[in-house]
Parts: C-alpha cells; sequence; structure tokens
C-alpha cells in the first residue's frame, strides 16, 4: 500500500479481525458512541453495518485489521487533508517527541506554540490566537470572546450548522441533529436563536455574535447564496455584533484557498486537517476582539491542561506549507470529480466546492455500504443524510478519483 493504490478488498465486510475488535468495542464503549452501529443497520435494513476497523494508512489509503485496502474520501473527517501519515507531518512529529512532547500551556510557552500562532496570523491576517485541541475549543473560544468584547450574550447560528458536541457548541447547533441536543435541552441556556441558512436575516441588534459555517459541512456541504455571507456581515457590523466563522471544516484549503471566503470576520475557528493528523485547533480574533479579555491579572481565565501542545504545533508547522502547495490543485480537481460524479445516473446533485463535495443520491446510508464493500470510504451527511459527504485527502489521484466513481454509478445501477 503506497497511498495511490486502488481498493483491494478481499473478505466479506468487516473481516473477521475487524470484526473481533468491535465485539470488544462494543463491550467497553458507551453507547453514546458505539450504539449508533444498531441505529444504523436499523435505518438501512442491513443486518450488519459493523465498522471496519483501521490498521494502517497512507496517502489516500487506508488497511484495515485484515489488510482490505481502501481509498478514503473522507480523509478520517477532513483531518488528514495533506495524506494520511504525510511524510513531513510524520518527520516533524518525530523530531518534536525526541526534543520536547508537553509544556505548560499558559504557564510555561515553548517555541513551537509561538511559531504556529505566527504562522496562522501570517496566513489569516488576524492578530491574535487562543490554540485549542479540538474544534469544539475553538467555538468555545470564539463564543467567550464574543462574550466578552460585547458584553452581550445573544448568539444567532443557523440551521443545519454542526459546530461540536461539547455544552458550548452543542448549544449553538442548528436544527440538524436535534437528538444531540435533546437530552440536555435544560442545561444548554436560551442564548442561541437560529436563522435559516441562506434565507432571511433577522435584526441582529443585542446579539453578541454570529456563529456561521461559511459552507455547512456536515449539514451537507451547503453554499449559501452569492452575497448571503457579505449581508451578513453588514447586519451585523451594523448591530455591533461579531462575526465568528467556523472553518473547522471548510478551512486549511479544502474549497482551494486556505480559507473558504475573503470576508475577514472577527473571528475565526480552524481544526481538524490543521495538524495534519494530529488534534490541534486555533481560534483567530481580530485585536479589537480578542484584547477585550484584558491584562492578564494572575491565573489565565481561559486555558487547559494542553493548550499548545508541542507536538500538535510542530504537526501543523508542518502541515501547512503542506497545504500552501497542495491547494494550488483543489479546485481544478474538485471540478473535474464534481463534473463527473453530476454525469452519474442516480446523482440528483452535487454541492460543495474544491474537494467539499455532497453527491446527492437516494438511500445515502445504503450507498455508503454498497461503496464501503468496493473499498471506497466516504460519509453521509446532511440533515437526513441526503449526501455522501466528500472530503478526500488532496493527494487523491486521478486513477482513485475515477475508480470511485465508476463504483457509485455500479452501486446506484444495482439498486
Ligand atoms: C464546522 C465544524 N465545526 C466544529 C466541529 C467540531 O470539531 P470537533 O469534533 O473537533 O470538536 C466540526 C466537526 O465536525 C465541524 O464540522
Amino acid at each position: 500500500m503506497n497511498g495511490a493504490d486502488l481498493p483491494r478488498v478481499t473478505t466479506t465486510l468487516p473481516g473477521p479481525s475487524s470484526r473481533g475488535w468491535v465485539d470488544r468495542l462494543a463491550a467497553r464503549e458507551c453507547p453514546a458512541i458505539t450504539a449508533r452501529r444498531a441505529r444504523r443497520a436499523a435505518q438501512i435494513g442491513a443486518a450488519d453495518t459493523d465498522p471496519i476497523v483501521w490498521a494502517e494508512a497512507i496517502g489516500a489509503n487506508v488497511m484495515d485489521a485484515d489488510g482490505n485496502v481502501f481509498v478514503d474520501l473522507t480523509a478520517g473527517f477532513g483531518v488528514c487533508a495533506v495524506g494520511h501519515r504525510n511524510p513531513r507531518v510524520v518527520a516533524a512529529v518525530h523530531g518534536q517527541v525526541e526534543t520536547l512532547i508537553h509544556a505548560m500551556g499558559d504557564a510555561f510557552p515553548d517555541p513551537r506554540r509561538i511559531e504556529l500562532m505566527e504562522a496562522l496570523a501570517a496566513r489569516t491576517g488576524m492578530d491574535r490566537v487562543i490554540l485549542g485541541t479540538s474544534g469544539s475549543d475553538t467555538i468555545d473560544a470564539a463564543v467567550k470572546t464574543a462574550v466578552v468584547a460585547t458584553g452581550r450574550s445573544r448568539i444567532l447560528a443557523f440551521d443545519g450548522g454542526y459546530h461540536g458536541l461539547a455544552f458550548g457548541p452543542l448549544a449553538s447547533l442548528g436544527y440538524l441533529r436535534s437528538m444531540m441536543r435533546a437530552p440536555f435541552a435544560g442545561l444548554l441556556g436560551t442564548h442561541v436563536e437560529w436563522a435559516p441558512y441562506g434565507g432571511e436575516l433577522p435584526d441582529l441588534s443585542g446579539f453578541a455574535a454570529v456563529l456561521v459555517e461559511p459552507i455547512q459541512g456536515r449539514g451537507g456541504m451547503r453554499v449559501p447564496p452569492a452575497g448571503w455571507l457579505a449581508r451578513l456581515h453588514e447586519r451585523a457590523r451594523a448591530a455591533g455584533a461579531l462575526v465568528i466563522h467556523d472553518e473547522v471544516y471548510s478551512g486549511c484549503g479544502r474549497t482551494g484557498t486556505f480559507l473558504a471566503t475573503d470576508l475577514r470576520p472577527d473571528l475565526l475557528c480552524l481544526g481538524k486537517a490543521l495538524g495534519g493528523g494530529f488534534p490541534v485547533s486555533a481560534c483567530l480574533g481580530t485585536a479589537a476582539a480578542m484584547d477585550a479579555w484584558g491584562a492578564s491579572t494572575g491565573a489565565a481565565i481561559h486555558t487547559q491542561t494542553f493548550l499548545g501542545h508541542p507536538v500538535g504545533c510542530a504537526a501543523a508547522l508542518a502541515a501547512l506549507p503542506e497545504i500552501d502547495w497542495m491547494l494550488a490543485d483543489v479546485v481544478k480537481r474538485g471540478e473535474q470529480l464534481a463534473e463527473s460524479l453530476r454525469a452519474v445516473p442516480g446523482v440528483t446533485a452535487v454541492t460543495g466546492a474544491g474537494m467539499m463535495l455532497g453527491v446527492h443520491v437516494a438511500d445515502s446510508l445504503a450507498v455508503t455500504k454498497g461503496l464501503l464493500d468496493r473499498g471506497y470510504l466516504v460519509l453521509p451527511c446532511g440533515e437526513h443524510a441526503e449526501a455522501l459527504g466528500l472530503t478526500p485527502p488532496y493527494v487523491l489521484t486521478e486513477a482513485q478519483a475515477s475508480g470511485f466513481v465508476r463504483a457509485l454509478d455500479e452501486v446506484l445501477q444495482c439498486r
């Protein structure tokens, strides 16, 4: 397996080794995570939707515990955009673990953390940074900053939005997956209101911030109508509300530019692909927004143990230049892929931008399983799982992309 391979599936899926691992997983992992297997099986009427267990990955290939080789069109939730086990990221991580594995967050910084903040500021034009380890961390940091900066607490979010499942971002989930919010509804407060994504905008007087994905990811790879985001900015400015761009999914080159839009927000959230596979994330802000936190008077009032973890920062510092050169091709290759997909009978629409595509098909969950059996990994997306979400590594080869299009054609014709 060298990263550019086509699939080789030699067992039924999941194979015996994956199956053994998944039985052990089901015995130990909280059903909040693992019970979804049973739900999925029920949804598509299939007896068996157990996952394959990943053992190894490189480039755009994943090998499971049974030695089957897959082409990964998810990049692992968009994380391995520069390819699984990117050699530059691997070398940087090796180098870092040989010298300093952990520093002390807000107490004693280390050079990698400082270099990463500088590199991010240079790429985004933002002034200040709060590092984190997950996308959810960045939403917490952005919302807290907006509250501190405006002295207000109302947040506007959008239907179909997804911002993570920690308490802060959970409160701001749109209508997407109300089942994720329902058990905790009483704890999520009443500070978030929702508007239709891409639709009519409400009066923003009294709001601290608007939290928006410039292109919605889990909500279905939705691009809002032209001009809508700019109008949202104008409306927010006029009302004194800050604009938070959640580019955790759409950022880091996914749409062919480092960020999905040229519009400069007050706060910007990056995660997923930033660390080339390592958990590191960043909430960036303008000086005006972030300096509202004021000068330190002792203990940090927003931090975490693993803030700016040196290995994550080293990985991100290696991933960023890889993203820079790879993104030059993302638009062209994404457009080619989208065009071939539109020609497949049964595909009703292809949404998204660059290498962030939503392929609309009937029965997406069953189609996902059909593609898995042929060695192609995709994830359903959209409020009603109405599309297949494609966020492949940027190193996906043309042969792998056309193999995927053929496999999808086959799966759709078999139905
Ligand atoms: C747009 C967006 N924001 C935030 C998050 C949350 O990131 P994490 O799961 O790392 O907390 C996600 C995760 O999918 C996302 O797509």
